[in-house]
């Protein structure tokens, strides 16, 4: 009989709800999730109640010296990633750790560095390319159906108040590219490969936030292909897409295009098709957040079948830096209004 895969999760806060979810529901597959871990002993408490979970802690390096664990899946703010990683990596652990990866590209060049060094499995849990409609985009390209993808936008436009759940978020001097342009322009390499050249505006249009609240940004892909990505969360449109994120994209031999309302329009030689592209509400989901919810339990699912395997996950540390690399390409051609080749 195959091994149990004993995770460990660190962070108990707003999104590892998502995670302890997820591992749960992945039990059938041979994971046990048997300890939680938070700075707040009363949330890891309650944590561990709700979720059934026998292992409490305050400290990761308790955790990981009195657990036996093959996973420990780190959930906290980034400030903290790099320490975290590190502590996991070098006592031999397979980690992962949520975006962004770290608070610099030099830290995640260091982490990447220590996975390397350590041999050990190191991923991010990069959820967007997991949500079902993003999927089926992937899909669609991958069959050929509109041909070679030429242009593209992809759009993240809300004007969701993002500070109720995670209030933080207002103090970031690098706000909506670090946090959520990430996300979409790791879709925009999915879609349309590696990236030659960046430029980018950044705007500051909600009062009282540190940092970038909008941003718009080109790529030249190596392809040849160019995709828009945006992000804001000043939108003022009603009705409001969020969290669904827009995509369009224009092939060779036809096109595509994701709507607010989870419609996929799919036009190959002149003909349309739509295709409803909703994902399955799980059954600790609620609409309009299960889009997301699900992608969680699709993207710990991908990194466990890929821990399994011994493989890297797709969304591996030496992956997503490649992400990390745009978004820090993306801020300096903002800067210095200049277009900039990625570090990655
Ligand atoms: N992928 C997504 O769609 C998505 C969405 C939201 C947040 N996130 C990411 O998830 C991460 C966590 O965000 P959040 O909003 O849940 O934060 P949060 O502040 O709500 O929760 C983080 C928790 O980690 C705990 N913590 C901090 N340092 C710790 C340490 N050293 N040891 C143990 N516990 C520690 C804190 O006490 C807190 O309870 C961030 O990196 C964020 O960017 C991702």
């Amino acid at each position: 009989m195959a091994k149990r895969c004993r995770v460990g999760v660190v962070g108990c806060g707003f999104f590892a709800q998502n995670h302890l979810h997820s591992w749960k529901s992945l039990r059938d597959q041979g994971v046990d999730l048997v300890a939680v871990c938070d700075l707040s002993q009363s949330l890891a408490k309650t944590t561990a109640q709700a979720f059934s979970v026998h292992g409490v802690y305050k400290d990761m390096a308790a955790m990981i010296a009195q657990e036996d664990l093959d996973l420990v899946d780190i959930v906290t703010q980034v400030n903290s990633h790099k320490t975290l990683v590190s502590l996991a990596l070098d006592a031999g652990i397979s980690t992962i750790v949520q975006k962004p990866f770290g608070t610099s590209l030099t830290e995640c060049e260091e982490m990447l560095a220590k996975a390397n060094s350590t041999a050990q499995f190191l991923a991010v849990h990069e959820n967007f390319r997991f949500q079902h409609p993003h999927l089926m985009v992937a899909d669609i390209l991958a069959s050929g159906r509109i041909g070679a993808p030429t242009w593209g936008r992809i759009a993240f436009r809300t004007g969701y108040n993002i500070f109720a759940g995670q209030p933080y978020l207002r103090d970031e001097e690098r706000f909506i590219l670090t946090d959520v342009g990430v996300h979409v322009l790791d879709m925009a390499r999915v879609f349309f490969g590696e990236v030659s050249y960046v430029s980018a505006e950044l705007q500051h249009r909600i009062p009282d936030v540190a940092g970038e609240d909008t941003a718009t940004v080109m790529l030249l892909h190596t392809s040849g292909a160019v995709s828009v990505v945006e992000c804001t969360y000043a939108s003022q449109q009603t009705p409001d897409p969020f969290p669904v994120t827009l995509v369009e994209i224009e092939g060779t031999k036809g096109g595509l295009r994701l709507g607010a309302d989870l419609r996929l329009t799919v036009s190959s030689n002149g003909h349309a098709e739509t295709l409803n592209a909703d994902a399955p509400v799980l059954d600790w989901a609620e609409r309009p957040w299960h889009i997301v919810q699900d992608s969680v339990l699709a993207t710990c699912h991908h990194i466990f079948e890929c821990w399994k395997a011994g493989i890297p996950a797709s969304v591996s540390a030496a992956d997503n830096i490649k992400t990390y690399a745009l978004c820090d390409a993306a801020y300096k051609a903002a800067f210095e209004r200049v277009s900039i080749k990625p570090a990655h």
